[in-house]
């Protein structure tokens, strides 16, 4: 066998795609053998085999072969072949199975720069060619060569040729593809491989190992921004180091690191590589890492490192365009884990805006679901904001993988086309701004008033109750002599947000105005009663961060049922009948709060009680308070507030 090219150490990983019997396996293997990259006596051994039993020879028995052999030493992995010309190494990406082969292609585990496309001269493009090349197109993959194989079947014929090379290169097209090469081949003959004989003097275009000898390998992912997720966070004594691997760019020593979804940053006073520890002044991407900052900042496991001037978007919504594995339809409402990048999160789909056939390239609107083997563009959401790189950004961050339990369900790319960056910005639009500080502190306020401020957040479906315990408790307070005002979803939407309706969009520029709005009303001493279905956590999430010492989340709680049967507006009714749409709990969906503050049940409990539970947790939360115990929160309270 011939030694690996030692003169570069650049390998170029190659899928070979295309419909069954097509010739797949025995371009592999006659490849394999023409670049000498086979053991010794290999296809002798297999011609006495065959000669034996009496079966004629065929060039996919030797990669049948290789494979058995590789399949028993388990330590191999059996996805990958190696062959090499004069000008590189290769690697061939393949699979025992079609499924195994786009599972590993979709996580990860097999990288290609390029796709060979075989179709057989005397059938065409078939079903499998088609599906083929448009999981090509959902991988990202651009460097495609197209082999037209079995040219000895059809005599050498160059109309044959032409004819099909049409049609698989308009059908390439029309998927977005560019065929880089179209080459006219015989597996079985050993014909525009590797050497160029006399069947096809026409052909005056690269043969198969030129033309990938032409291909780039893909742009390396140092060349992208710089993405370090944090894997964990390790303490010693003093110390905090930041372990993680840089997925994509380049970190140096003394850069300022800036850290997502969180917009905190700070720079790093230390590389240490892994695992030998040693103190680097730069790492790159592929290199685990541990880091540690001059500040102590908050930064945990799942965070994202970047630089300031190449952030990822932050976003609870994006749209994939995906292809689906299990035989388990994907349906519109189903919640899945998702592996995007090297983090995890949890998704539900919202919706399925486009089914595509990949045979006639037909879209369906709408549909309810994608079952096995389809491929579809689908809107999914997730309860927390995540860092984001859409796949034409950074084409190693910008794919998922679906799983179901533990088994890959499906997998894609991110497109993030009309979703906007939700990054509440670190940086104010305006620059030159100052911020001002109070002479009048949260103290003198709370001595003067008799409590402290406070943001009592009221979230739960329409007719759970918000409003009425809301005004309730607001006119207790008020007795009492305390200072408390309502921020009540539908009036605000008379004034402040008038300009906002009800799509996902808006209902979270609703929050983060009112989140900020509370927040300036809390500083400002008085007790605020927010009272907003807030469906989604991620808003409410960003309502809290506004000003997190003051925020408490209090989740009216009462189901569908009962709230639809309250109707107190007839609104149900309307969106039960279609003329409001996207109604919170109808075509609109409620993500009830996993860890809330304080739950007040109103179907278990009358108003009476529910006002009684509020009022007594609020009066708790805001009063001035004993000496010792609480002054320490005064006191956290007081920094917090300096902090922002
Ligand atoms: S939120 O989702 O953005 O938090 P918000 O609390 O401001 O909603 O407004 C909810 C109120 O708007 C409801 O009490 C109801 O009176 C009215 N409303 C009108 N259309 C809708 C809708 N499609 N979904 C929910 N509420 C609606």
């Amino acid at each position: 066998m011939k030694q690996r090219n030692k003169k570069s150490n650049q390998q170029l990983g190659v899928v070979i795609v295309g419909h069954v019997d097509h010739g797949k396996s025995s371009l592999i293997g006659r490849l394999l053998h023409d670049t000498d990259s086979l053991p010794a006596g290999k296809k002798e051994e297999l011609e006495a085999i065959c000669e034996k039993r009496g079966v004629p020879f065929e060039w996919s028995f030797l990669l049948d072969a290789f494979q058995a052999e590789r399949d028993q030493a388990v330590t191999i992995d059996t996805t990958q072949i190696f062959f090499s010309t004069a000008a590189r190494n290769y690697v061939i990406i393949d699979a025992p199975g079609h499924r195994e082969f786009l599972k590993n292609m979709i996580s990860g585990a097999a990288q290609a720069d390029a796709a060979v496309l075989v179709v057989d001269a005397t059938e065409g493009v078939q079903e499998q060619t088609r599906r083929h090349a448009y999981m090509l197109h959902l991988l990202g993959l651009q460097q495609i060569c197209v082999v037209i194989n079995k040219m000895d079947k059809v005599d050498y014929s160059a109309e044959v040729f032409s004819k099909v090379s049409k049609e698989s290169v308009d059908y390439l097209k029309s998927i977005g593809l560019n065929a880089g090469h179209i080459i006219p081949i015989s597996a079985r003959e050993g014909d525009m491989l590797v050497e160029r004989n006399t069947n096809m003097p026409w052909y005056k275009g690269k043969m198969l190992t030129e033309a990938l000898d032409a291909l780039e390998l893909s742009s390396p992912a140092v060349a992208l921004p710089l993405r370090f997720p944090v894997q964990d966070v390790y303490r010693f004594e003093e110390e905090r180091v930041l372990v993680g691997r840089i997925e994509t760019g380049t970190l140096n020593k003394g850069d300022t690191i800036f850290f997502s979804p969180t917009n905190e940053k700070a720079v790093v006073t230390a590389i240490k590589s892994w695992p030998e520890e040693k103190d680097s002044l730069k790492a790159s991407a592929g290199e685990s890492v541990g880091i540690t900052l001059d500040d102590r900042i908050f930064v945990e496991r799942g965070h994202l490192g970047s630089s300031e001037k190449n952030l990822p978007i932050l976003s609870n919504v994006f749209r994939a365009n995906i292809f689906w594995l299990s035989h388990t339809p994907l349906k519109v409402g189903n919640s899945y884990k998702i592996r995007y990048g090297t983090r995890e999160a949890r998704v539900t789909v919202q919706s399925i805006d486009n089914l595509i056939d990949t045979q006639d390239l037909e879209r369906q609107e709408d549909a309810s679901e994608v079952a096995r083997n389809a491929v579809a563009e689908v809107t999914l959401r997730a309860r927390d904001m995540l860092p984001i790189d859409a796949h034409d950004m950074n084409a190693k961050m910008g794919r998922i993988v679906i799983y179901e339990g533990y088994d890959v369900a499906g997998g894609g790319l991110i497109n993030m086309e009309g979703y906007p960056d939700q990054r509440q910005s670190a940086e104010p639009k305006s620059e030159n701004i100052y911020k001002v500080m109070h002479s009048v502190t949260p103290d003198m306020r709370a001595q003067r008033f008799g409590h402290y401020g406070g943001i009592f957040w009221f979230t739960g479906l329409s007719g759970s109750g918000k409003s009425t315990l809301a005004v309730a408790a607001e006119k207790e307070i008020f007795e009492r002599s305390m200072n408390a005002y309502v921020l009540d979803g539908d009036n605000v939407r008379y004034g402040l947000n008038s300009d906002l309706g009800f799509s996902p969009e808006d209902r979270a520029e609703n929050i983060r105005r009112v989140g900020e709005v509370s927040a300036l009303q809390a500083s400002s001493g008085v007790i605020v009663l927010s009272a907003f279905i807030s469906p989604y956590q991620a808003d409410r999430r960003k309502a809290r961060a506004a000003a997190p010492s003051y925020f408490h989340e209090v989740y009216i709680k009462a189901d569908l049922e009962t709230c639809e049967s309250r109707d107190p507006k007839g609104l149900y009714k309307k969106a039960r009948s279609g003329d409001i749409k996207q109604f919170t709990g109808i075509d609109s969906p409620y993500e009830a709060p996993s860890n809330p503050d304080l739950v007040v049940d109103t179907e278990k409990n009358d108003i009476e009680t529910c006002v009684k539970q509020i009022v007594d947790y609020i009066v708790e939360n805001v009063g001035l308070g004993e000496i010792g115990e609480k002054e320490v929160a005064i006191e956290n309270r007081v920094v917090s507030i300096k902090q922002r």
